[in-house]
């Protein structure tokens, strides 16, 4: 796609007849390539600190402090806000995360391979082991200073979330989906998600708790949306034929879920091994699609 600002240009953009493009690469180099207010919706869930190893350098989310953490994502972010048109919005998926405690790695873990972890970041400054660092929530705000608006915290409820074998505290259930959007008055379509009044007998807005259930998915090894999560935030956030865009595009459930949707996508990840398995869920999908003769 070409546009006024001569230097903006990636190879490709999403048509009718091809709705996804998946952009290979570091999303910092790739989304400056992007033109100005050219996707309307943006859903993501970016690598989480010391979490998971994505094995391939240039990742987010090993980074030695949490402060360069963020830092690298509030910068991703301030592209996205450039990209996304005046009237867009920005859902993005995060969960909290506790200090290691010192420990400088993880085993693999036989459930969940992603989990092995070569190295585990250090305490940050002024917390203490054990500590919840509230990186959602530092995430959030240091987002909002950069200029976008905060506008709702939605508790994504997992009821089939992973056993914990802590005997001090809860276990954790929930993570957090922020929307945020690029200007005061944004594209917003309420009714398209309303939910059921308990009598049942009439709609009302939706609420700021979602309970959905996590998705096994057996390819990657790592946590991909479900995609009752990602359904909402496309349904309220762009209308058919709109672009949605996902910079850190995994496993590509936002492409997915954008195809059933109708509406285009725009996917950039640094793993080739990941894009294949997105490129492999996304033409089953469009095979869905076609109507059987
Ligand atoms: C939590 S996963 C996203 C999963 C995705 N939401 C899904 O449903 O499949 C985060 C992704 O960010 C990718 N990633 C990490 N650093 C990146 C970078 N610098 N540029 C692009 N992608 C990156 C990882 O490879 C991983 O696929």
């Amino acid at each position: 796609m070409r546009s006024q600002n001569a230097d903006r240009q990636v190879d490709g953009w999403p048509t009718e007849d091809n709705p996804l493009i998946i952009l290979h690469g570091d999303t910092r180099e790739i989304i400056r390539r992007l033109p100005d207010s050219s996707v309307q919706c943006v859903v993501t869930s970016p690598p989480y600190w010391g979490v998971r190893d994505y094995k391939v350098s240039g990742q987010i989310g090993a980074e030695a402090s949490l402060d360069e953490y963020l830092e690298a994502l509030v910068d991703v972010f301030r592209e996205v806000r450039r990209v996304l048109s005046p009237d867009g919005t920005f859902w993005l998926n995060i969960g909290n995360t506790y200090t290691s405690g010192g420990r400088k790695w993880r085993d693999e873990d036989d459930k969940n391979r992603g989990r092995a972890m070569s190295y585990r970041p250090p305490t940050p400054p002024g917390l203490k082991k054990k500590d919840l660092i509230g990186v959602a929530w530092l995430l959030a705000l240091a987002c909002q200073r950069d200029g976008w608006y905060l506008r709702n915290d939605i508790i994504w409820y997992k009821p089939n979330c992973q056993p914990e074998s802590v005997k001090d505290r809860f276990t954790v259930a929930h993570e957090y989906l922020f929307l945020f959007s690029k200007s005061e008055r944004y594209s917003f379509n309420q009714d398209a998600i309303r939910e059921r009044t308990s009598n049942g007998n009439g709609l009302k807005n939706k609420r700021t708790v979602w309970s959905i259930n996590t998705e096994p998915f057996a390819e990657a090894h790592f946590a991909v949306f479900p995609p009752a999560l990602v359904r909402p935030c496309i349904l309220a956030g762009s209308r058919a034929g709109d672009v949605v865009l996902d910079p850190f595009y995994g496993a590509g459930t936002v492409g997915t879920v954008a195809g059933e949707l109708g509406r285009r996508c725009v996917g950039i990840e640094l793993n080739s091994e990941y894009i294949k398995i997105a490129r492999k869920r996304a033409s089953a999908v469009q095979r869905a699609l076609i109507p059987m003769g």
